[in-house]
C-alpha cells in the first residue's frame, strides 16, 4: 500500500467514524427519558468510543457496490448496536469479567450489573428495530426482511452468541486448530461478514459471483480480525488497547498463540489477510478500501 492508500484509507475512517456518531446518537434514546438510568448505560457504552470497524465495513462495501450512504446508516448503526450489546454482556463478571473497556469502566461497574444486562438487551432490540423501520433506508420489504434475517443468523445461536457459548465452554481446554477456529468464526466473523452482506443486501441487482467473492473476503477478514485480538491480548498493553491486557492468559482462554505461539498466530493472520486480498481479485480499484482495511486489521494496535 502507498502513503496515499494510507492517507486515503484514514480519512474514509475517519468520515465513517463521525457519520455513524451522529447516526447512533440520532437512534438512541435520550438519556432523560425514563427510564433514564437503561438509556444513560446504553448511550453510555455505544457513543464516544471503539473503532467502528464494523460500520466502516458496511460504508466500505457500499462503496464499492454504489449504495448511496444514506440507505447504510440503518444497517451500520444495528451492527454497532449488535456488537456494543455484545460487548456489554461479555464484560459481565458471569462473562469475562472486564472492569475496562474502550478506556473506561465496563457498563456493570459504571452503572450496575442488572442494568449492564438490560442495556444490551434494549440495544440488541435496537438494532432489529432499525433495520425494520429506519425510514431513509432506499429498500424494498423484502430487502429490509433479508437484511433482519441476516444480521439474526449472525448474532444468534449459530453466530455470536454460539460462538461465545463455545468460548466459555472451552476455558482451560486445549482446543485443536479446527475448534479454535470454529469458535473464532462465530463469536467475531459472524458479524463482521453481517457487516459486508448487510450492505451488499441493500442491492437489488446483485451479481452472484461478486456477493461470492465479497462474501469470502468478508470471512477471512472476520477470521483475522479475531486473531489480531488475541495477539494484541498478549503483546499489547492496557493503554493502548483500552481494555485490560493479558486477560486471555489470566482466563486460560484457548487462543490463537496459546497455541501456535505469536509468531505463528501473526502468520496465520497475515495468510487470512492474503486469501482475503485474492478473493477480491475480480473487483476493479473500487474495492480499494476493502483491501486497505484488510491490511488495517492485521497491522492495528488496538
Ligand atoms: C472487540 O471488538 C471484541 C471482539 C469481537 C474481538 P473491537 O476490537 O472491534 O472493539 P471496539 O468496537 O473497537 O471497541
Ligand atoms: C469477544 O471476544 C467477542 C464478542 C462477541 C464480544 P473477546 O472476549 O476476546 O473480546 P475482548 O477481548 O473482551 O474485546
Ligand atoms: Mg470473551
Ligand atoms: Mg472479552
Ligand atoms: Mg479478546
Amino acid at each position: 500500500m502507498t502513503n496515499t492508500d494510507t492517507e486515503h484509507l484514514q480519512s474514509f475512517m475517519q468520515t465513517c467514524r463521525q457519520r455513524v456518531e451522529e447516526a447512533l446518537d440520532r437512534r438512541l434514546p435520550a438519556a432523560d427519558k425514563l427510564p433514564a438510568r437503561l438509556h444513560r448505560a446504553m448511550r453510555y457504552s455505544t457513543l464516544d468510543g471503539g473503532k467502528r470497524l464494523r460500520p466502516i465495513l458496511t460504508y466500505a462495501t457500499g462503496k464499492a457496490l454504489e449504495v448511496p450512504f444514506d440507505t447504510l446508516d440503518g444497517p451500520a448503526c444495528a451492527v454497532e448496536f449488535i456488537h456494543v450489546y455484545s460487548l456489554i454482556h461479555d464484560d459481565l463478571p458471569a462473562m469475562d469479567d472486564d472492569d475496562l473497556r474502550r478506556g473506561k469502566p465496563t457498563c456493570h461497574v459504571q452503572f450496575d450489573e442488572a442494568t449492564a444486562i438490560l442495556a444490551g438487551d434494549a440495544l440488541q432490540v435496537l438494532a432489529f428495530e432499525t433495520l425494520a423501520a429506519d425510514p431513509a433506508m432506499a429498500v424494498t420489504p423484502s430487502q429490509r426482511a433479508a437484511m433482519i434475517d441476516c444480521l439474526a443468523k449472525a448474532s444468534g445461536a449459530g453466530g455470536m452468541v454460539g460462538g461465545q457459548a463455545i468460548d466459555l465452554a472451552s476455558v482451560g481446554l486445549q482446543l485443536d486448530l479446527p475448534a479454535l477456529e470454529m469458535m473464532h468464526i462465530h463469536k467475531t466473523g459472524a458479524l463482521i461478514r453481517a457487516s459486508v452482506q448487510l450492505a451488499a443486501l441493500a442491492r437489488t441487482d446483485r451479481d452472484p459471483a461478486v456477493m461470492e467473492h465479497l462474501d469470502h473476503y468478508a470471512k477471512c477478514i472476520g477470521l483475522a480480525f479475531q486473531i489480531q485480538d488475541d495477539i494484541l491480548d498478549e503483546e499489547s498493553d492496557t493503554a493502548t488497547l483500552g481494555k485490560t491486557q493479558g486477560k486471555d492468559q489470566a482466563h486460560n482462554k484457548p487462543t490463537y498463540p496459546a497455541l501456535l505461539g505469536l509468531a505463528g498466530a501473526k502468520r496465520k493472520a497475515r495468510e487470512m489477510h492474503e486469501q482475503a486480498i485474492a478473493a477480491l481479485e475480480t473487483l476493479g480499484e473500487q474495492a480499494d478500501l476493502l483491501r486497505a482495511l484488510s491490511l488495517f486489521i492485521i497491522q492495528r494496535r488496538n
